[in-house]
Order: structure tokens, then C-alpha cells, then sequence
């Protein structure tokens, strides 16, 4: 059956599609029904099944004798070490980890923080949660402790797991003086913190409160898998609103395992026992969903890689994981491409490696440029496939549905919606546009299986940031237009989230670091275009009255403040001082106009601006710092 054939069973009879879908999965007790429509808007899916996500990741492929099929593939250039896991180990380590959580008290419903780097014990942590139907939520290794402490404070954890360091080019981060940070910061104490000591930095741990991997799982039983309900949540994960509070994203676990399951084959044409590489990091979706959940439900090869596309060694580190461990499919974002581009031009580093192996590039998380695209196909001789998603939905609303039908490829677009999302271009007043004309991207409710049913602890905050504003669907959050032939292009964010190399950043989040500076009266923050991460963060301060240090000196604090409250992934390295910022007469600022000066794009004068020669004074202070770049 072809593309449009599939999409069409999916829309014409949800139930039946799902239902199906949901064969390829274990249950404890099959649902009567795939969709519960009775808390519309609210919809959830598989409600009276039962299952475990554990099981299906791991001990099921050991029950049907693959036990010594490769799980795990970890590739740390940056330790120069490689380990392999087999299902039957990976099924061993789980069991022990999750029977010594259960033996602290940690069971179904518990919430528990992950805060690790790419180490296996990273999902051997989720899935040890997962076995006992605790929630687990992963918190990036790249947020600082009051990230971290924000996220303790909403998910009020008994546990966090998390390792003594992560390693980045050039230096080890101290997890353990952030994670003992964020512990003081947080209101919220959790009962116990588990400490996985890596040999490039040992923890002193905290008598009383944390105890050590491996010590605290000696003599424990190991755990059998906890069955739940299916829309019991399986994690939390937090990501940037237009505020500094994160949403945290619900994932509830039947449509999870069943959605993420039926992409393996249809969308990624990969089948149980190939290797499956998602270059991303499992504080991300991505990882959530490719690194860990998806290839191991499917039954699949994961790679868990901890380097860069670059400098660990060298720009030919993808090419060399490829041939090493014959990936097949390559999913990461497109800035780890412009990375490698960068570094090597001309691809030089790709005629030293064999990948015959590989088939297909894929690629999200952010916007592909057609530059990244042709220059990837052409190295790598596969096709490169653009597919569009959020952390809220877990996995492709857009995509070219490999293992369905080969759709011609158009560059610019992530092609088009998958089964089971009615994808919607409106205009302002809620109304579906022509083809090709420019609106917010939506999706007619209900959205499929796997997708957010709520925000953590926050339904009002859900309805209001996603169903709200055009009733009867789901705001992306995104805009941009659909062609004659039903391809999607994402133009562009409707809020204040940019993307900085592949990552979700809030500039609100940022404004309010900034705002606390105590010489800084008014800020704005926009995202400014940069040729490797795709956007940059900059930073506009109005000094408050009176102050008349040094310019400079003052921008220096704010960079490192940011540094210190969001983390390093904010990427804030860019600001300047203003007299004052260009706002409507209401009192809005207009960051969008400030970004389109930033980037040298043409823009109408907003009707409502206050004072139009503020933007010159914007445009002068840009200049100074190099925007528009040339
Ligand atoms: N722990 C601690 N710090 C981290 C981190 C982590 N897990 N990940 C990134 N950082 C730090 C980096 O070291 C860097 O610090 P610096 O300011 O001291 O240099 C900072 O956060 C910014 O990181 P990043 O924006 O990623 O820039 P980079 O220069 O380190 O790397 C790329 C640039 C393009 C190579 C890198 O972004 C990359 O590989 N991206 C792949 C895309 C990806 O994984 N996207 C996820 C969604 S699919
Ligand atoms: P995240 O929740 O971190 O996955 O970020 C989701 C956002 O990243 C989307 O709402 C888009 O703005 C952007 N994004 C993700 N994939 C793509 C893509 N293929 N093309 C353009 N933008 C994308």
C-alpha cells in the first residue's frame, strides 16, 4: 500500500489503524478500544490496556531468544572506549538497578531525575524506572543547577540518578557540584540521589543521601516489570516555554511504545536487529524517543554515541561510528552537519571510511537548509530525508515515509504529514488557508497515540498553550504553508523559542536571567541567524538610571549569569547596551523586528511601533557587533 492509500486508512478509521499498530506491541491485558474520546478536548489512548515499557524494550526480545542480539553500542570517542551490551545483559542490569530503586521505596508513580551524560547507565536508568512504573524525567547535561532545581521543584522526585561527569572537548563537567546546587536551591529534597562514579572524576558523596551505583544494588533482588495502566505517564520532559518555567511534557506509555514502534519499519525502513544511530543526547527527545525507546521496543541496535560531529578527533568521527558499527539509519540535526562541513569542505574524511552499510540520512530538530541537505547527499550518496517534530509530540508529524513509499524528496520541506495527523495551515482567526499561503501550523484533535495528553501538574497552562487559541485543535507552535502537493515547509516559531543548534531554547527564560542583573532596568532577547547552529541568542540591556560602568564589564556578567542560571547549551555569548528597546504604544517589544534588522531582512514598519527611531539606534548597536553578518 502506498503513502496516500495508508494515510487515508489511518484518517478514515483511527481506531482500526491503531488497533493494528498495537498488535506489534506486548500487553499485559489488550485494550477494548484505541481511542478515549470521552474528556474531549482532552483525548488519550489504549486507557484500559495494560503493559510494561520495560518489557517491551528489553526483556521481550530475550523471551523470543535474542537475547544475544547487540542492544547497546556505546562509542565514546571522548574516553577512546567502545562497550557492547547484549539484550540478555542489558535485561540483567535493569532487573538490579530497578530492584535496588525498589528496594529505597521507588515504585509506580514515583517521579525520578536522571541527570547523566551518553553512557549506557543513562538508559539503563530510564528503563530500570520504567520496569517499576516509576516516571523517570531526564534533565540535559548541558543546564546548570538551577535548571536542574527548577525541574526537582516541578517533578518533586524521591529519587535523582545521576553520574559523577560528563565529558566535553576539552573538559570534564562536575555533575556532582551542580546536582549538590541544585539539591540546595530546590524546595523539594528527594529522599535518596544514586551517583554512577565514571573514572575521569570520582564524587564525594553526601553520607546520608547519596549512595553509590554499584554498591547500592549489592544484595538486592533484582525487579520483575510492574504492569500499568496505558496512559500512565511514562516520563516528564521538560522543555523551553516563552517563560523561564519549562513545560514539562507528559508521555503516556501505550501510545508511546505503539506509535514509536510502527515508525521503526514506516518511517526509518529499519528492521529488528539493524543498527539504528541517533546522534543526539538522551536529555533531548530525540534521545528519548531514538536513542533509547524506539530501537530497543523494535528490537534494534542502538548507538549510544558521547562525542562531537567535530574535534573528537576529527570531522570524520560519523563517518568512522558508521562503518565501525554498520549503521543503517543516521538521524541527528542538521547543525551537526554544517559542523562537519565546516571542518572538511570538501568531505575528504568520507572516502576513508566504508558506508556501504548506511541507507538513509535523517535529519531534525531544526530547520534543514538546502546548502546541508545537497551537501550531504552528495558526500554520503543516500538520501537525506527533512522530518519535523516536537518534544510534545515524540515523534514525526512530517516526514517521508521511507519504509511506506519513496516520495520524491523536495529541499526545503520535511515532505508530508504522517498517518494519523491532519495537518492545518490557519489564519489568525482559526481558518485553513489556500495552499501556499503563509499561516500557523496546526493539527485537527485528536492528535495520535504517543503525543502529550497534558503538561505536568499544569492542564490550564496545556490548554492554554496549545488548545486555546484555535479551538478543536493543536497549536504547533510553528509556521508555515502547505504546497498543491500536500508538502509542508516550516518557515518559522510564532513565540519567543529559538533554535540554537538543534537545541529548544526560551528567550524568555533568558530575559529573566538577565532581567536580575542588578544594573539592568529592561531586556530583550532574540535569536540573531548564524551559519552553524542555526540561530544564536542576543541579548539587548537598558541599563536602569544612574549606572555608568563600563558597557562592556556589564555584558561580560550578563553572558556569565546566563552561563551560570540556564547553562552552557543557552549559547549566550551576544548583548549590547541600549538606551531603550523598540515597543508598540501598548508596550510590546518588537523582538521580531529586531531579529529581521539583526538578519538583514526586509521588514514592514510595524503600524503600532511607539517610536520608529529607536530602530536605528538598534540598527547602530548592531552594527557594532557585526549584524547582519556578511
Ligand atoms: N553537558 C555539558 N555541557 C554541554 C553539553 C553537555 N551535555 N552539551 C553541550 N554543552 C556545552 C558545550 O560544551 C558548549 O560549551 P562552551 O560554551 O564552553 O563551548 C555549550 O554547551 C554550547 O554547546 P553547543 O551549542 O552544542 O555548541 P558546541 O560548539 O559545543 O557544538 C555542534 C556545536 C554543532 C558540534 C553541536 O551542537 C552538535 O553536535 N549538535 C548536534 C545536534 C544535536 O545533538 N541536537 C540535539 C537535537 S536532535
Ligand atoms: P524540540 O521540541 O526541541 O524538538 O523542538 C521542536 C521545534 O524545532 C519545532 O517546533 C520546530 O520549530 C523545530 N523543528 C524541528 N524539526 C524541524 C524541521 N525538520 N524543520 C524545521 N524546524 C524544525
Amino acid at each position: 500500500m502506498g503513502y496516500g492509500k495508508v494515510y487515508a486508512a489511518a484518517a478514515a478509521d483511527p481506531d482500526g489503524f491503531w488497533m493494528d499498530a498495537a498488535n506489534a506491541i506486548d500487553w499485559d491485558k489488550r485494550p477494548s478500544k484505541a481511542l478515549f474520546a470521552d474528556k474531549a478536548p482532552l483525548y488519550e489512548w489504549f486507557v484500559d490496556g495494560t503493559l510494561n515499557a520495560c518489557w517491551n524494550a528489553v526483556d521481550r526480545h530475550v523471551e523470543a531468544g535474542h537475547g544475544d542480539r547487540l542492544a547497546i553500542i556505546h562509542d565514546s570517542p571522548v574516553t577512546g572506549t567502545v562497550h557492547k551490551i547484549t539484550y540478555s545483559e542489558l535485561q540483567a542490569r535493569v532487573a538490579s538497578l530497578a530492584g535496588a530503586l525498589r528496594a529505597r521505596g521507588v515504585g509506580k508513580g514515583d517521579r525520578v531525575i536522571i541527570y547523566m551524560p551518553m553512557v549506557p547507565e543513562a538508559l539503563e536508568a530510564m528503563l530500570a524506572c520504567a520496569r517499576l512504573g516509576a516516571i523517570h524525567s531526564v534533565v540535559f547535561g548541558g543546564f546548570a543547577a538551577h535548571e536542574l532545581a527548577v525541574r526537582i521543584d516541578d517533578a518533586t522526585p524521591k529519587a535523582i540518578i545521576a553520574a559523577s561527569c560528563g565529558i566535553e572537548p576539552g573538559r570534564v563537567v562536575h555533575y556532582k557540584p551542580l546536582l549538590d546546587g541544585a539539591i540546595e536551591q530546590a524546595t523539594h529534597k528527594p529522599d535518596f540521589c544514586v551517583i554512577f562514579q565514571r573514572e575521569q572524576e570520582v564524587a564525594k558523596l553526601t553520607p546520608g543521601r547519596d549512595l553509590d551505583w554499584h554498591g547500592f544494588q549489592a544484595e538486592t533482588e533484582p525487579a520483575d516489570c510492574v504492569t500499568v495502566e496505558g496512559n500512565h505517564p511514562a516520563y516528564i520532559l521538560y522543555t523551553s516555554g516563552t517563560t523561564g518555567q519549562p513545560k514539562g511534557v507528559v508521555r503516556p506509555t501505550a501510545g508511546h511504545l505503539v506509535a514509536l514502534n510502527w515508525t521503526m519499519k514506516n518511517i526509518y525502513d529499519i528492521d529488528p536487529g539493524d543498527v539504528f544511530w541517533a546522534a543526539s543526547d538522551v536529555g533531548w527527545v530525540v534521545g528519548h524517543s531514538y536513542i533509547c525507546y524506539a530501537p530497543l521496543v523494535y528490537g534494534a541496535t542502538t548507538i549510544v554515541f558521547e562525542g562531537k560531529p567535530v574535534g573528537t578527533p576529527d570531522a570524520g568521527t560519523f563517518w568512522r561510528v558508521i562503518q565501525d558499527h554498520k549503521v543503517r539509519v543516521l538521524f541527528t540535526a542538521p547543525t551537526a552537519f554544517r559542523a562537519i562541513k565546516r571542518d572538511d569542505p570538501r568531505g575528504e574524511l568520507v572516502g576513508d571510511y566504508d558506508l556501504s552499510a548506511l541507507d538513509t540520512l535523517f535529519l531534525a530538530g531544526e530547520r534543514a537548509d538546502p546548502d546541508t541537505i545537497d551537501w550531504a547527499g552528495d558526500k554520503l550518496n543516500v538520501p537525506v530525508i527533512d522530518h519535523w517534530w516536537q518534544t510534545e509530540t515524540g515523534y514525526a508529524i512530517a516526514a517521508n515515509p521511507m519504509g511506506i513509499e519513496k516520495l520524491p524528496v523536495k529541499v526545503g520541506s520535511p515532505s508530508v504529514a504522517m498517518p494519523g495527523w491532519d495537518v492545518q495551515i490557519l489564519d489568525e482567526a482559526g481558518h485553513p488557508v489556500a495552499p501556499g499561503t503563509l499561516g500557523a501550523i496546526a493539527v485537527k484533535l485528536p492528535l495520535p497515540p504517543g503525543t502529550l495528553p497534558t503538561l505536568w501538574n499544569a492542564e490550564d497552562r496545556f490548554r492554554k498553550s496549545y488548545l486555546d487559541h484555535f479551538p478543536g485543535y493543536y497549536e504547533t507552535g510553528d509556521a508555515g504553508y502547505i504546497d498543491e502537493d500536500g508538502y509542508l515547509y516550516i518557515m518559522a516559531r510564532t513565540d519567543d523559542v529559538i533554535n540554537v543548534a538543534g537545541h529548544r531554547l526560551s528567550t524568555g527564560a533568558m530575559e529573566e536571567v538577565l532581567a536580575s542583573h542588578p544594573d539592568v532596568a529592561e531586556c530583550a532577547v532574540i535569536g540573531v541567524a548564524d551559519t552553524l547552529k542555526g540561530q544564536l541568542p542576543m541579548g539587548f540591556l537598558c541599563l536602569s538610571k544612574g549606572v555608568d560602568r563600563d558597557h562592556a564589564e556589564i555584558v561580560k556578567e550578563c553572558v556569565a549569569l546566563v552561563r551560570d542560571q540556564i547553562g552552557p547549551v543557552a549559547a549566550f555569548k551576544l548583548g549590547c547596551v541600549v538606551d531603550r528597546l523598540p515597543k508598540t504604544r501598548s508596550g510590546k517589544i518588537l523582538r521580531g523586528t529586531m531579529a529581521k534588522i539583526a538578519d538583514g531582512e526586509e521588514f514592514k514598519m510595524p503600524a503600532t511601533i511607539d517610536d520608529p527611531v529607536i530602530l536605528d539606534e538598534i540598527r547602530d548597536a548592531l552594527e557594532d557587533l557585526g549584524y547582519p553578518a556578511k
